[in-house]
């Protein structure tokens, strides 16, 4: 489903971030994304979310080479991508509700069906925003937002879902309802992706992870120990 062949990236002018990195995740495979600050863990998630190109190497996903696919198929990989940048990016002037049904529309659904409005409703009151699906975003904490980010990527039910410290402003409660919901679209077959600082979470659900370090990544198998 994913899959780096000899990944280099580096930005103009500075030194490499990546060296030669190889890996792949299969459908229904659960990886933490691990390195301190600044190992690269957002550069190389902005690159399988489609967002940047490697400076060399290939990045597949769904069995297409990004260096090499139209921009029809290349649309039809992001329709199956939910991502959760770092930077949460919602659009401020717009409400809660609206931001998460964007992503219904984005993918071309023009009318929003009742079961996408449940879906959505669903979403939101599970993350604890019900009192907030009218509010516009600008005006939600961070956590608020972070938490409308993550409803926004999952409620198109993507088959891999990348998602960048999206529990990083969180207190423990939301931490593991936003767990959950990534553990349940795992269990129903959707490949996942979590960059994490967060130990407690490594520590209580046991997944595989892939460790960042001086330009390298390693694959650990076993279940991640950070
Ligand atoms: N657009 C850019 N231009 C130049 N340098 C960049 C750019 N984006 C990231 N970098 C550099 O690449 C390195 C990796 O950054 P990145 O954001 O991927 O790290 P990270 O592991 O996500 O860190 P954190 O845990 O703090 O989120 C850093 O040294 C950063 O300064
Ligand atoms: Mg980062």
């Amino acid at each position: 489903m994913v899959a780096l062949s000899d990944v280099s990236k580096w930005y103009h002018g500075q030194s490499r971030i990546f060296e030669r990195v190889n890996f792949e995740m299969k459908k229904g495979d659960f990886l933490y994304l691990v390195g301190g600050t600044g190992a690269g863990k957002s550069s190389l998630l902005r690159m399988i979310a489609t967002e940047e190109a490697p400076t060399s190497g290939q990045i597949s996903l769904f069995g297409y080479s990004l260096s090499s696919v139209s921009g029809s198929t290349l649309r039809a990989i992001r329709q199956s991508i939910g991502y959760i940048p770092q930077g949460i990016r919602l659009i401020p002037d717009l409400t809660v509700f609206d931001n998460v049904a964007l992503s219904l529309s984005l993918s071309g659904e023009r009318v929003l069906s009742a079961s996408s409005k449940a879906k959505i409703s669903d979403l939101l009151n599970r993350l604890g925003l019900e009192s907030k699906r009218e509010k516009l975003a600008v005006t939600l904490s961070g956590g608020e937002a972070q938490r409308v980010a993550v409803a926004r990527a999952l409620v198109r039910s993507p088959e891999l879902i990348i998602a960048d410290e999206p529990t990083g402003s969180q207190d423990r409660d939301y931490t593991w309802s936003l767990m959950d919901l990534f553990l349940k679209a795992n269990v129903g077959g959707a490949a996942v992706i979590l960059a994490t600082h967060d130990r407690e979470i490594v520590r209580r659900v046991r997944k595989k992870c892939a460790v960042l370090k001086k330009g390298h990544v390693t694959l650990e198998e076993a279940a991640c120990i950070y």
